[in-house]
């Protein structure tokens, strides 16, 4: 009896810890993305158990395949009407996306995310008839495929689809103007058992406010003024905005509906409160905010998060912001940004990627006795830009101390690299060269490109990759 209960107390013990472990979303909008195989090894060697995909990419979940981690795929919002007209096309899906991967492959997938923040008002509504249709019909598909025990369909949503009417977490409700459409789906996925997701950025607050407390978006308690709701205190954005989404849930008759945070996460470059100092004190104070299963004020549970994100993507695109390219916790090549204790290694750090292949050991930089006012310099900074990212280059960031003349370099040899070091990828009219001396300086690292991986992760990257030159160049000519 005795050892029953020990084995039971243990079994709870293993369980919830599973549950309660952090996520990481896995996105491979880059040009040169690792090799899924070297990602699912750095991911079991830092003990991450849940990641969240933004497709279904079959390398990908192959290589996931036997790990044992939780996966979260995704569908894609341009996918979400063909989903949505055909019953078909939604068995389809899940038969190749999720049946196939589930009962051959052996992965774990626990979840399919219908669109990716379909009702973000910068879509200006594209998505809205399609979303709960194709959510209904991915249901029916898993339902007919037996597996709605096991996988369960899910909606990750900004935050902007709740609003307070008080400022205070206790006035949340659903957005006015897609509050019945929110409504029908709750409703929905409550019947199914399934969860609501919810990506929650404090980042994003700063950025669009430069008013907004600093001190409020990040865990450490320094808030001179905790904000009182009611007699519940808040001193910091998360708590406030998921007891807001918490509140929304209960006035329509939810409040037990479980939740996920399906992103979460703080960048290291591409603006001047993107930098590793602000990056780690967010990203560790939110993982000690929610490890011991604490919750927030309003519902004092463990909370369910998936970090954004595990790698910086360098083709994603720039059009909400530069930092849009660096919110990794790992670098492109899977070095570890800063000490991060995520509270599942031994070492209490992250652990790198093992086996990268890198290019050589070369760089593309403008020649020495060029001058700045050469008129050359413009325009070849702008088609280095365009194709390769400068996002890194901005005021406050670790590249943001750059001269005039490495600011060039650095432009030349991104290009470069990411034209995999071809001769020609570094001939910019007669001023640029390439040299075997690290250009490095103190924080900002000119990066080397690892070898091109020619799986079906890097053509996926290159999809996204070309019709966001153009902003990218424009974006940038501005700059220089
Ligand atoms: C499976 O997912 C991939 C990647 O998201 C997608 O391109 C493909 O169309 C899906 N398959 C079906 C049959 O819908
Ligand atoms: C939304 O509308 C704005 C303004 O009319 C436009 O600039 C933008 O391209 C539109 N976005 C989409 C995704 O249609
Ligand atoms: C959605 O449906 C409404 C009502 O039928 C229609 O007015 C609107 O144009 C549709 N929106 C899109 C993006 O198709
Ligand atoms: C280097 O580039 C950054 C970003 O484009 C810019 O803010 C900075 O002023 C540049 N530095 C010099 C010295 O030109």
């Amino acid at each position: 009896m005795g050892w029953g209960f020990v084995v039971v107390l243990l079994t709870v013990a293993v369980v919830c810890g599973r549950a309660n472990s952090i996520g990481a979303n896995w996105g491979t909008q880059a040009s040169h993305p690792l090799p899924p195989d070297t990602v699912v090894r750095m991911l079991r060697e830092n003990g991450i158990q849940k990641v969240k995909l933004f497709d279904a990419e079959y390398d990908t979940l192959r290589a996931l395949g036997k790990s044992g981690i939780e996966v979260m795929v995704g569908i894609p919002n341009e996918m979400l009407s063909t989903l949505a007209s055909s019953l078909k096309a939604a068995e389809k899906w899940v038969a190749k996306n999720v049946s196939t991967h589930i009962s051959t492959n052996n992965v774990n997938i626990r979840y399919v995310a219908v669109g990716n923040e379909p009702f973000l008002s910068s879509y200006n509504g594209s998505y809205l008839n399609t979303t709960f249709p194709a959510l209904r019909n991915i249901q029916t598909a898993l339902t007919k495929a037996d597996l709605q025990n096991q996988v369960k369909v899910t909606c990750p949503l900004n935050a902007d689809v709740y609003e307070t009417s008080t400022t205070l977490p206790s006035g949340g409700d659903f957005r006015a103007d897609i509050r019945d459409l929110m409504i029908t789906i709750v409703k929905f996925l409550s019947e199914n058992g399934c969860p609501f997701t919810v990506n929650i950025y404090p980042f994003i607050s700063l950025y669009n406010d430069d008013k907004f407390p600093l001190d409020y978006a990040f865990f450490d308690g320094g808030v001179s003024k905790p904000v009182s709701d009611g007699g519940t205190l808040y001193s910091n954005e998360f708590d406030a905005n998921y007891d807001t989404l918490v509140h929304a849930l209960e006035k329509n008759g939810f409040g037990n509906m479980q939740i996920i945070v399906g992103e979460i996460g703080w960048p290291t470059g591409g603006d001047k409160n993107a930098n590793v100092e602000n990056a780690k004190k967010f990203n560790q104070g939110f993982v000690d905010h929610i490890s011991g299963g604490k919750g927030t004020p309003k519902r004092p549970e463990p909370i369910d998060a998936y970090l954004f994100s595990l790698i910086d993507e360098d083709a994603k695109s720039i059009q909400p912001g530069y930092f849009e390219r660096h919110w990794g916790i790992f670098t492109y090549d899977g070095l570890p940004k800063y000490a991060l204790n995520l509270g599942t290694t031994n070492t209490g750090a992250l652990i790198q990627a093992k086996e990268v292949n890198y290019e050589m050991k070369k760089w593309c930089v403008m020649k020495p006795n060029v001058r700045l006012d050469d008129p050359q310099v413009a325009a070849s900074v702008s088609l280095a830009c365009s194709r390769g990212d400068c996002s890194g280059l901005g005021v406050g960031t670790s590249c943001g101390k750059l001269d005039g003349k490495d600011n060039v370099s650095y432009a030349f040899n991104s290009y470069y690299q990411i034209h995999d070091q071809e001769d020609k990828a570094c001939k910019f009219s007669g001023i640029s060269e390439v040299t075997k001396t690290d250009p490095s300086t103190g924080t900002c690292r000119f990066p080397i490109m690892i070898l091109p991986y020619y799986g079906g992760a890097a053509s996926h990257g290159q999809v996204f990759f070309l019709p966001l030159l153009m902003a990218a160049a424009i974006a940038m000519l501005s700059i220089f």
